[in-house]
């Protein structure tokens, strides 16, 4: 699953914005790395206060992005070459200027008033929140709307107004917009912050904790599994579609939460986002325990999935990173990635290591942001063009892009591929494609990342690819050993066989393995 920020992928108009047709220009790129399917990133009419999530209108597409008509050829197009579209979907909140919220706001007797989640003033006193709630982004989380007097709830940005889902009418019309997209043919949704929809009923004070849970009465409500018992009966009433829902708690993750919205495996969302993989430390034993754990954590019947950046945490490549072996470290989480069981999920760029771009405060884009700078300087380092070629603006628009690019664009670059990260994507997704046990196959681990080596095989029928990776900045020797086995793949190419205890193509009976810097190789076991 390749995940595209619409805004950065490609601009086909030349206004410095990514848009769908931009998309479509490069549907060949997507096939040729060996993506199945693509994870849009909100691409609905918003006035982009949150870079589309916040949603004006959820059946139109924005004009800065295309037309419905591009969109519909967009997935044609991916359709024709076998690639999927999940769309993203915000289903907690609403842009402030949604004509239900115009509705709502309007008037306390408003047919759409309890659409939304709105408070008088504590004890009636004026300037007195309704609860101590805070945004997810730090700030209170009420807003006071002079009007009526009255607040509403927001747990975002307040342009972003929470959307009140214990009325049944928001869920209806909700359900309602999901048949539209799923209609047309779009092939399910990843869904924005699922658990978040409900509130306390009371709407408690949340209490004060230094650490840990704080955010116990705003997030996680048990109602909310009901509803994803219902969507997933929607989204079983047309064949083959997907979810995958953001649970959006504090970093690094909680693979027991995640694994709550998959219900018994089969009856809630399909696909779950745990942040544990992502946060972990680059050790192999630290991957080992994140990674056993999410396993343990998932119903049997439930299908894993797996991803190291997205648009809000920034990239791969610079998280936990130093300088050093950079690139091949990259390499090897992309061997991770893309040999673990479960749905890996790509975000563009991460493909060539693209890194994170400090953005002068000029050009802060993100208003998480421009709100917290200096403290926090937002969330468009990981949103910057995508790097195409050494040509100006990376090859991405002809006209000076919405955030600056990368100052690497000359040598890292679709085209260029100078750190041949790339070309280790797309090595790993053809072998992925080749063999059945990459894709289906059960996962077995040899060790607990001991000696700073993670070792595991992935096994499916007759056929086992044992996979071996070297954390360490230095040489290091497996001693487990296989009785015979084939080098398939290397992250640091051909292996020199001056280095290994084998030759280039084939490991004799037994042989303990020796691993380069930050190396991970892929074998397969020959059968008698
Ligand atoms: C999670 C999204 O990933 C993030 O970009 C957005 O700001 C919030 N949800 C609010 O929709």
């Amino acid at each position: 699953m390749y995940h595209i920020y619409t805004a950065s992928f490609k601009d086909s108009n030349n206004d410095g914005i990514g848009d769908i047709p931009g998309i479509l220009k490069k549907l060949d790129y997507l096939t040729g790395l060996g993506v199945d399917a693509i994870w849009l990133s909100p691409v609905y009419a918003s006035p982009m206060v949150d870079l589309g999530y916040d949603i004006a209108d959820y059946k139109s597409i924005d004009d800065q992005y295309g037309t419905m008509d591009d969109f519909r050829e967009l997935l044609a197009e991916a359709h024709k070459r076998g690639i999927r579209i999940l769309m993203d979907l915000a289903l907690n909140h609403t842009s402030e200027l949604h004509p239900w919220f115009l509705e709502s706001r309007s008037s306390k007797n408003s047919p759409k008033r309890d659409w939304y989640i709105w408070m008088p003033p504590k004890d009636g006193q004026k300037g007195k929140k309704p609860n101590n709630w805070r945004t997810n982004f730090g700030r209170k989380a009420w807003r006071y709307d002079h009007k009526t007097k009255e607040y509403y709830y927001h747990s975002f940005f307040r342009e972003q107004p929470d959307l009140n889902w214990r009325n049944p009418e928001v869920k209806e019309a909700m359900f309602d917009i999901m048949r539209y997209w799923l209609d047309m043919g779009i092939d399910g949704f990843r869904l924005d912050v699922i658990n978040l929809l409900y509130k306390d009923a009371e709407l408690k004070n949340n209490e004060f904790r230094l650490f840990g849970k704080s955010k116990i009465y705003n997030r996680n409500q048990p109602e909310v599994y009901e509803l994803l018992r219902d969507l997933r009966k929607l989204l079983d009433g047309y064949p083959e579609k997907a979810s995958v829902g953001e649970i959006y708690v504090v970093p690094p993750g909680d693979p027991a939460l995640a694994a709550s919205f998959l219900g018994g495996g089969a009856d809630m969302l399909h696909l779950v986002f745990d942040f544990s993989l992502a946060f972990t430390l680059w050790k192999a034993s630290s991957y080992y325990k994140t990674i056993a754990e999410y396993y343990r954590k998932i119903p049997e019947s439930a299908w894993p999935c797996f991803f190291l950046s997205n648009h809000d945490i920034g990239r791969s490549v610079k998280r936990l990173f130093w300088e050093r072996g950079k690139y091949a470290k990259a390499k090897l989480r992309a061997a991770l990635l893309l040999t673990l069981k479960g749905t890996p999920f790509i975000y563009y760029g991460d493909e060539i290591g693209m890194e994170n771009v400090p953005i002068p405060k000029r050009h802060i884009r993100d208003l998480y942001g421009r709100l917290l700078y200096p403290f926090f300087k937002g969330r468009d380092r990981a949103r910057t063009p995508m790097q195409w070629s050494d040509k100006p603006h990376a090859g991405f628009s002809k006209q000076t892009p919405w955030l600056p690019v990368s100052e690497k664009y000359m040598s890292i670059n679709v085209k260029k591929d100078g750190a041949s990260v790339l070309h280790t994507y797309k090595a790993l997704l053809s072998l992925r494609k080749k063999h059945k046990a990459l894709q289906k196959g059960d996962i077995v681990f040899f060790n607990k990342g001991e000696n700073n080596i993670l070792a595991y095989s992935r096994q499916c029928e007759q056929e086992e690819l044992i996979v071996l990776l070297n954390f360490s900045g230095r040489k290091k020797t497996y001693a487990g050993g296989f009785d015979t086995a084939k080098i398939l793949f290397s992250t640091h190419g051909t292996r020199n066989p001056t280095v290994g205890s084998c030759p280039s193509a084939s490991l004799p009976s037994r042989a303990p393995m020796t691993l380069r810097a930050f190396e991970g190789i892929i074998l397969k076991r020959q059968t008698a």
